[in-house]
């Protein structure tokens, strides 16, 4: 049965946020394709994870038989989202741009389902997953802006889930989101506008591409 993993992170709700109004729309369209397929879905922002701390990392690098009960509970919700990950046969990552990166709450949710030995490291366990990550931000940090060097979103993104998980990664950007509310970007709100239709429809081309892999 086609699972999918769905992760949003944006601290804003359905209807308001950039990066949900999106991973919505791969959400409906992957359903269309697998109606009796499985949607794990996280909310981070609503349902934030614990920071990595001492106990959770040293359960990670120690023989389970050997934990404490503290590491045994803190282990048990690392093993949990290794779990997720590996039942997916997608993930979809909204990441919003906080600052110039992503949202601590989708670094905490790196940091606790990366697992040395198991879904990262020489053979990690759901490597090739496809992954597609909803980079959604207020400027634009496309080649040759301004701010290009700014970027920590996608190049973050881009080395942790391939060099990390060695998953496959796609990534759609709505860009200029800050366009209609920012009266210094008032002109870029045509850029914006092409910018919100695009994604929707890579999307949309997405969802199915990547569901059509996935027998039903
Ligand atoms: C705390 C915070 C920090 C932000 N920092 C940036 C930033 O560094 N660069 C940028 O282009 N937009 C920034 N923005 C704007 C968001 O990237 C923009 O609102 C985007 O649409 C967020 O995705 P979302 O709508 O799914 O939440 C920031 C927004 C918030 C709330």
């Amino acid at each position: 049965m086609a699972t999918l993993l769905l992760i949003d992170s944006s601290v804003s709700p359905e209807g308001v946020s950039a990066s949900r109004a999106v991973t919505s729309t791969f959400r409906k369209t992957w359903e269309e394709q697998h109606p009796d397929g499985t949607v794990i879905y996280r909310d981070l922002a609503v349902d934030p994870l614990p920071h990595l701390d001492g106990v959770a990392a040293s359960a990670g690098f120690s023989d389970p038989a050997t934990h404490t009960p503290e590491q045994q509970a803190a282990f048990a919700v690392r093993t949990q989202l290794a779990e997720e990950i590996e039942q997916a046969d997608a993930i979809v990552i909204g990441a919003p741009m906080y600052n110039f990166t992503i949202p601590s709450t989708l670094k905490a949710w790196l940091d606790q389902a990366i697992i040395m030995g198991r879904t990262a490291g020489e053979t990690p366990s759901a490597k090739g997953t496809p992954v597609v990550v909803v980079a959604s931000r207020g400027g634009s940090y496309a080649p040759g802006t301004p701010r290009e060097s700014f970027e920590h979103v996608q190049n973050y993104l881009e080395s942790v889930l391939t060099g990390g998980f060695g998953f496959e990664v796609h990534f759609i950007v709505p860009e200029l989101t800050m366009a209609p509310s920012n009266p210094a970007m008032a002109e870029l709100i045509p850029l914006f506008e092409a910018s919100r239709e695009k994604v929707q429809q890579e999307a949309v081309t997405k969802a199915k591409e990547l569901a059509e892999r996935v027998a039903a």
